[in-house]
């Protein structure tokens, strides 16, 4: 399948979103438990992507090689291309009837990248990007996520208090642009026990899905 505009919408791609530390990951692993408890076909996967591309991408993550900003807006973009329309990518998997949940999508190009190289590059870049059918954003302090992000031995480029801030701060508006564009995005309170969360996820979910999760 070739991009195509704007307002497409890939009904069955479900997508968690969030700054660092707002826990999708974690969550990730609960839908996929449940998703295999019930049987049911489905495809759980991630931005950056294992692929090449994504390894790239990491590297520059941790900091190990330097990029220009607006590097890191193309290698996310032709990272996410690869992952839709490339072999065994998202829309393969839809085709084959699959519920596909990804950790991180587009947004988190508009957010971090928006936030790090200026918003022009890539809103151009993820402009003919399909739409998830459903998102699911998970909202938290960045002085909390920050806090969860702290037992960790190594920090990436972006976990730092100044750019989570300003990442939190650009999700914002870019959900509430969205959503007028006709997404379909939920918001999580991140700060709640994370038993609570994964109820609250799962029965957005079944909401959106008509399926028995919880
Ligand atoms: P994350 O998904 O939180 O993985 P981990 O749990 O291994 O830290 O980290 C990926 C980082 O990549 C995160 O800081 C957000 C960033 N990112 C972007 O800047 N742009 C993007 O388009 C995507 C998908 C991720």
């Amino acid at each position: 399948m070739q991009p195509q505009d704007t307002d497409f919408t890939l009904k069955n791609f479900i997508v968690l979103e969030g700054i660092d530390g707002s826990g999708t990951s974690t969550q990730m692993r609960f839908i996929e438990a449940s998703l295999e408890e019930r049987g049911l076909a489905h495809m759980i996967t991630a931005e950056p992507t294992g692929r090449p591309e994504g390894q790239l991408i990491r590297k520059i993550l941790r900091g190990e090689l330097d990029a220009d900003p607006g590097t890191v807006a193309y290698l996310f973009a032709s990272d996410r291309h690869q992952h839709l329309y490339g072999k065994d990518g998202i829309v393969e998997a839809l085709e084959l009837g699959k519920i596909v949940v990804c950790d991180r999508y587009a947004l988190s190009s508009l957010a971090y990248q928006g936030s790090t190289c200026g918003r022009e590059l890539p809103e151009y870049l993820n402009a003919r990007f399909p739409a998830p059918g459903l998102t699911i954003f998970f909202k938290i302090d960045p002085e909390l996520s920050l806090q969860r992000l702290s037992s960790r031995s190594k920090l990436e480029i972006y976990e730092k208090s100044h750019i989570q801030k300003l990442v939190d701060a650009a999700y914002e508006g870019i959900i509430a642009k969205k959503k007028d564009l006709g997404w379909n995005i939920e918001t999580v309170n991140a700060e709640n026990p994370i038993d609570q969360v994964r109820r609250e996820v799962l029965s957005i979910i079944e909401n959106y899905t008509g399926l028995t999760l919880v």
